[in-house]
Order: C-alpha cells, then sequence, then structure tokens
C-alpha cells in the first residue's frame, strides 16, 4: 500500500459533558476520496477541526504527509496543504468570483496579474471560467458551492475537507456538482468529504466512514457501509 497522506489515529474531543468525537482513527490514501456520513451532532465537522487544527485533539495523533502535525496551529496545516471549506459558505462580498479566488493566491504570486492568471486557470480547469466576473452576491447555492471549493484549492492543497458542499442544492444541481468532486480529485488531490445526502457521496466515495455520537461505526465500501445493521440503527433511530 502506498504510504498514508493522513493518518487519523485515535483522536477525540470533549466539549463539557458532550463527546464530540470519541477516539477515531483514518487513514486516507494520496488522491483518495472518502466520504463521511452520520446523524446530526455526530461529530462530523469537530473531526474536520481535529484534522484541520481548529481544535487540538484531546488524545491520540495526526499525522499529514509524514509530518507529526498534532499540535500544529491551523495556519501552519492550512500552509503545507490541508484545505477545507465552511458548512456556512461566505464569499467575500464586494468582489467578483476571479478576484474571491485571488485572495489566497496573492498570498505567493509575485504581481496581481499573476494572481489573476492563476485564478483564470484554475476557474477554466473547473469549468468554471464563465461567471469568472460575476459579483459574488449574484450567484446561485450551487455557483457559491463551486467557488468555494476554488477557493480552497487555490491554497494548492493536496487534502480538501468539504463540509457539506451538497447542502441546499435540489437534485438536479448536485447531479452537476458531483463530477465537479471527481475533478477536484483527478488533479491529486485527496477529499474527505461530509454530506448527508448518502446515494449522492456514495458515488463519488471510494470509502466511507459512518461516525455516530462521536464513534466510527462502519468504515470501507460505501456499498456495504450502508447495508451495515447499525448504520441503518443510527439513522432510523434518529429519523423524525
Ligand atoms: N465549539 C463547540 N462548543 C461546544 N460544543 C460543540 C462545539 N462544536 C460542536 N459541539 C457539539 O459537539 C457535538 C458534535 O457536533 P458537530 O458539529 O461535530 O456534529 P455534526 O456531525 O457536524 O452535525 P451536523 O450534521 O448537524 O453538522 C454536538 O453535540 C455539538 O453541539
Ligand atoms: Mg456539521
Amino acid at each position: 500500500m502506498t504510504e498514508p497522506l493522513l493518518k487519523v489515529d485515535n483522536v477525540s474531543k470533549r466539549f463539557g459533558g458532550v463527546q464530540a468525537v470519541g477516539g477515531v482513527s483514518l487513514e486516507l490514501a494520496p488522491a483518495e476520496i472518502v466520504g463521511i456520513i452520520g446523524p446530526n451532532g455526530a461529530g462530523k465537522t469537530s473531526f474536520f477541526n481535529l484534522i484541520s487544527g481548529m481544535f487540538f485533539t484531546d488524545t491520540g495523533s495526526v499525522n499529514f504527509d509524514g509530518v507529526d502535525i498534532t499540535r500544529q496551529n491551523p495556519v501552519k496545516r492550512a500552509r503545507n496543504g490541508i484545505g477545507r471549506t465552511f458548512q456556512v459558505v461566505k464569499p467575500f462580498t464586494g468582489m467578483t468570483v476571479a478576484e474571491n479566488v485571488m485572495v489566497p493566491l496573492l498570498v505567493k504570486s509575485a504581481s496581481v496579474t499573476a494572481a489573476r492568471r492563476g485564478a483564470m486557470e484554475l476557474l477554466d480547469d473547473l469549468g468554471i471560467a464563465n461567471i469568472a466576473d460575476a459579483p459574488s452576491e449574484s450567484l446561485t447555492l450551487a455557483q457559491r458551492k463551486r467557488v468555494e471549493v476554488a477557493r480552497a484549492l487555490a491554497t494548492g492543497p493536496k487534502l480538501l475537507l468539504l463540509d457539506e458542499v451538497l447542502a441546499g442544492l435540489n437534485s438536479r444541481e448536485v447531479v452537476d456538482v458531483l463530477p465537479f468532486v471527481t475533478r477536484v480529485r483527478d488533479r491529486g488531490v485527496a477529499i474527505l468529504m461530509i454530506e448527508h445526502i448518502v446515494s449522492a457521496v456514495m458515488e463519488v466515495s471510494d470509502r466511507m466512514m459512518v461516525l455516530d455520537h462521536g464513534q466510527q461505526i462502519a468504515f470501507g465500501d460505501p456499498e456495504e457501509v450502508i447495508k451495515d445493521p447499525k448504520v441503518v440503527e443510527a439513522y432510523l433511530g434518529t429519523s423524525e
């Protein structure tokens, strides 16, 4: 097996009386897509926060690209190749799509012209060059989701953490955005993807992990995972 890009070993996070994440482990190969599903409050976003460094883990360790990053701050982790989107999409307002994507590029570009060129190349590559000059306020939710991914990609990550990029989209928009996720992977980027729409995440995931009450209750082949009795029970047990 190739060296894992990300190796999360027994991480946990407690908030007061809530064990948000209770000892979860995961190995992710380069350019692999792993989907993460689970009921509301299962600890999915908290698990991402432990990987991105938003919070430090109470136990265990996080290894990325051969380096122990357990105590690294989020800025350093981002610089070393961990990109992320947020559950609530917040584009920079008063800017065009291209300018939104230029912001992270300006940090390492030689000039504004170079950053602009980089942003256009990325938008073109992702098939959304047509909206480059659109003001970010004018975008549909589906377009904003794509821009959010483009912006995260502009930092040049090796790993992208996508937190519910499909949320709020109608079924046709979901069908449009899914190939976009695969396209990102085809650029050599590994993806961890939190989603509530199980059928959608199954379609693009190489493997799938299910969290419930902060615990990993299933992990592996998506088809096998959704048939797992523990998974069926977790979903039925929380449905209204
Ligand atoms: N910063 C925080 N402070 C206190 N409690 C938190 C914090 N972040 C998360 N929690 C709690 O940890 C638990 C897991 O929350 P988390 O947001 O990780 O779940 P989730 O699986 O992402 O849920 P959802 O599907 O609704 O987004 C919840 O009980 C939540 O209230
Ligand atoms: Mg969440």
